[in-house]
């Protein structure tokens, strides 16, 4: 189990957003499989995601964190099963209006493999991740994994 401890020795992002492995304790909204890359993901948000979902509350407020950690895959066992391999990374979407205006008020971060490497090799790095949530989903404050049925 991770403590606050060990999350304060994991460099930030060079964009602000800080690792936390508190999204452990948060609701998974949604899990996903992506065939061609051949990982599996979790999503997790937080209370006040989470309830901004269930209420529509688009867009999101400030406060709202969504986390997606991604893991590679075993080859499928006798039964067809595909398990999860190892680790590769956990993303991170923070939402702070005023903090991160130059990316519609989202706060990206990436932290790679077991040493939770923060990505990136300027702080510009997350110009890259909003251009395509921008093009993809405006219509969702840039945020693909709402569950279509959340009640
Ligand atoms: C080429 C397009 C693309 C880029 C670039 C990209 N993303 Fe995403 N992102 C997606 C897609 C598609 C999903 C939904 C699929 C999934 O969750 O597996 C997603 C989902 C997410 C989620 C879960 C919340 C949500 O929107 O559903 C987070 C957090 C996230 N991305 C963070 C990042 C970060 C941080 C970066 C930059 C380091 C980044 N993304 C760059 C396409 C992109």
């Amino acid at each position: 189990m991770q403590t606050a401890d060990h999350d304060a020795q994991i460099t930030a992002s060079l964009n602000g957003v800080a690792y936390s492995s508190d999204y452990k304790n948060w609701k998974i909204i949604s899990i996903t499989d992506k065939y061609d890359g051949g990982s599996m993901r979790v999503v997790y948000a937080n209370d006040i995601m989470v309830k901004a979902i269930k209420s529509g509350t688009i867009p999101f407020p400030d406060g709202a964190k969504i986390v997606k950690a991604v893991w590679g895959k075993q080859k499928p066992d006798a039964e067809g099963i595909v398990r999860p391999g190892n680790f590769q990374n956990v993303q991170f979407m923070v939402k702070d209006g005023k903090k991160y205006q130059q990316t519609e008020g989202w706060g990206f971060a990436k932290f790679d493999g077991f040493g939770l490497k923060a990505y990136g090799k300027t702080s510009l790095f997350d110009r890259t991740c909003i251009n395509c949530h921008r093009l993809l989903v405006p219509e969702n404050d840039f945020v693909f994994n709402i569950p279509t049925k959340n009640k």
